[in-house]
């Protein structure tokens, strides 16, 4: 053990985490490996925040709106492709999602925003669609809270529900019921209506509700339905991530409107 690895491990698991993440990300994707962040963190003992579904909508917004949060020491982007960002607090990994097991090390941290997901028409089937919205994000919570990550924050649905008809609703309420049992010290849930925001892709549905749904819920009655920016999502997300709390808690969409 050499002086500096001496005085890392005297800081506690995390700062060690974290310096084996930034480590390992070199190898991974590529990106930032001229930075050695660890001698700044190791005097810090901030916040490192892995995030997932990190090139999504709502996902890119987090990384960004993390890169530059004063809370936030380090940013672990987990994606399956390679996603460069131009901060140096952000370390892009590319993983497997079907064995996220085999990167167990990277969820050594102490937030996780799981905002992975896909569509029923990406994915092929219902089934397939289950696969990434449920059960990848159920095995990084369980990782998350096995490594001692204490915050977990999940971009969730309106109307989740473990009990409903509709398939989309049933796995984002069998996700948010499942995690209630993970031992974190804290979980936040957010159900947002139909995101709006730039993509990569083209979803008709999407776009128009995105066009009907504004002026449809300018209607008394029809308010909660209304579309909300992705940005927004994340932007709240980041905001209760710097305040103090414990146990379970849900932010449904008016909630999520209010910064
Ligand atoms: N769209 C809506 O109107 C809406 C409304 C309410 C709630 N939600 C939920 O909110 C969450 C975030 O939504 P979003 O619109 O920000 O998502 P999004 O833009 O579709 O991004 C999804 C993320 O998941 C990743 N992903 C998809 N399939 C994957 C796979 N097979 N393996 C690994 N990664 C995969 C994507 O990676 P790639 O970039 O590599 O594809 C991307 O990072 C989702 O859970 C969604 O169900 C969405």
């Amino acid at each position: 053990m050499d002086g500096t690895e001496f005085s890392l491990s005297i800081l506690g698991k995390r700062v060690n985490a974290y310096r084996a993440a930034v480590v390992g990300s070199r190898g991974a994707s590529g990106l930032n490996p001229e930075q050695e962040p660890i001698s700044r963190k190791a005097g810090v003992m901030g916040n490192v925040a892995v995030v997932i579904g990190a090139t999504g909508l709502v996902g890119r917004a987090l990384v960004d709106r993390l890169a530059a949060a004063g809370h936030i020491d380090g940013v672990m982007a987990l994606t399956r492709r390679p996603a460069g960002h131009p901060s140096p607090k952000v370390h892009n990994h590319v993983v497997d999602f079907e064995h996220l097991e085999n990167h167990a090390a990277l969820f050594q941290a102490d937030l996780l925003f799981s905002a992975l997901g896909t569509t029923r028409k990406q994915a092929g089937s219902i089934a397939a669609q289950r696969t990434v919205d449920l059960d990848y994000q159920y095995k990084a919570a369980q990782l998350a809270a096995g490594h001692g990550v204490r915050h977990y924050l999940l971009v969730s649905s309106s109307g989740a529900d473990a009990g409903s008809r509709n398939p989309y609703l049933r796995m984002k309420g069998e996700l948010e019921q499942r995690v209630q049992a993970l031992p974190f010290e804290r979980i936040s849930i957010f159900q947002p209506s139909l995101l709006m925001g730039q993509r990569e892709e083209v979803r008709i549905a999407e776009k128009l509700g995105s066009w009907i749904l504004p002026v449809l819920c300018a209607l008394p009655g029809l308010r909660r339905f209304r579309p909300i920016g992705g940005d927004q999502v994340a932007a709240k997300m980041v905001l209760v991530s710097r305040q103090p709390g414990r146990g379970r808690e849900w932010f449904r969409l008016d909630e999520i409107f209010v910064q």
